[in-house]
């Protein structure tokens, strides 16, 4: 119970990582609003959580609006009277095209989605986050480390976030407000895996073998990241960017083509989750010709 007595608002928490992140922290005793799009099942997670003896609430609205972002703040607050966490991970990756292709309307929706969402749900959460000594958890990428080839403003746009982060730890500090940054790299969704993502079907077989541990991360492995940092065993930790990315940015060649069969399977994984592929439903995906 990492997380009991703990109030924690989790943004894109229908579906992939969010929804990992919801169970794990419920299951360490936190209470969660679970914020998402109206095309996302929030309600659902909520709604399992409910059910298995935790407490949660589902906040449909478009982050990326003041008035959404502000009124999920006061619905959390409504609702459980605190927030000691806030982790923002809510993002889109709804494009593949080289730079000169990007089409500007996916950039802007990049922007808007990947960091006005992160920007105003930190600034309206703040107040609140000084009163609890709370945290703020980012999702980042590796690809805001590395770059990212055919979706320049995708990682791009978690570059932005990392710095940001960096930003706000230092500048809260004096509150003792934490801030820190997970930073995945190929994870288990819908934007590795499946028909219909911006990674098409014969890119996705190369994944693993460009990763030295052989496989994709799961949502869980990517969780159990965010447990740790937002509780109270990572108080000594912030401004922290946490990789978690299966050796791909130290790594020179495709590596994960040497990891044996039987090294290659993921953990089986504790939580019952049942989105972690429905993460670009109701999304516009573009790829280049
Ligand atoms: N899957 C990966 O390989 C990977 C790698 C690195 C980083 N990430 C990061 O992890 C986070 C989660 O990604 P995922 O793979 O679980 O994908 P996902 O699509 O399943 O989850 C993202 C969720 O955020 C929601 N969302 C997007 N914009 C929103 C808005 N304006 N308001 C409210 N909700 C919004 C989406 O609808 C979706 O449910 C993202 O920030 C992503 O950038 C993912």
């Amino acid at each position: 119970m990492r997380l009991k007595d703990k109030v924690a608002i989790i943004t894109g928490a229908g579906t992939g990582i969010g929804e990992a992140i919801a169970h794990k922290f419920a299951r360490e005793g936190a209470r969660v609003l679970l914020a998402g799009l109206p095309s996302d099942p929030v309600k659902d997670v909520a709604s399992a959580i409910v059910a298995g003896g935790g407490e949660a609430e589902a906040f449909v609205g478009d982050l990326a609006e003041e008035a959404q972002a502000r009124a999920c703040v006061d619905a959390a607050i409504r609702r459980f009277g605190r927030i000691n966490v806030l982790a923002n991970n809510a993002g889109i990756f709804i494009a593949n095209a080289p730079t000169e292709a990007y089409r500007i309307e996916d950039f802007e929706r990049t922007i808007r989605n990947n960091i006005r969402t992160a920007f105003l749900m930190t600034k309206f959460a703040l107040p609140h986050l000084q009163k609890t000594r709370g945290n703020i958890l980012f999702t980042g990428s590796e690809a805001g480390i590395n770059g990212s080839a055919n979706f320049t403003p995708y990682g791009a746009s978690k570059g932005f976030l990392h710095a940001f982060m960096k930003g706000v730890a230092l500048e809260q500090a004096r509150y003792g407000v934490r801030a820190n940054c997970v930073c995945p790299g190929a994870i288990d969704t819908a934007w590795t895996r499946g028909p219909g993502g911006p990674l098409n079907l014969e890119i996705q077989k190369t994944i693993d073998g460009m990763v030295p541990l052989g496989r994709r991360g799961t949502p869980e492995e990517m969780a159990n990241i965010f447990a740790f940092l937002a509780s109270d065993e990572a108080s000594y930790v912030t401004g922290l960017l946490f990789l978690a990315d299966g050796g791909v940015t130290p790594a020179k060649g495709n590596l994960g083509e040497f990891v044996p069969e039987e090294l290659r399977r993921a953990p089986e994984g504790t939580l019952p989750l049942r989105h972690s592929h429905e993460g670009l439903r109701g999304k516009e995906v573009y790829l280049a010709k």
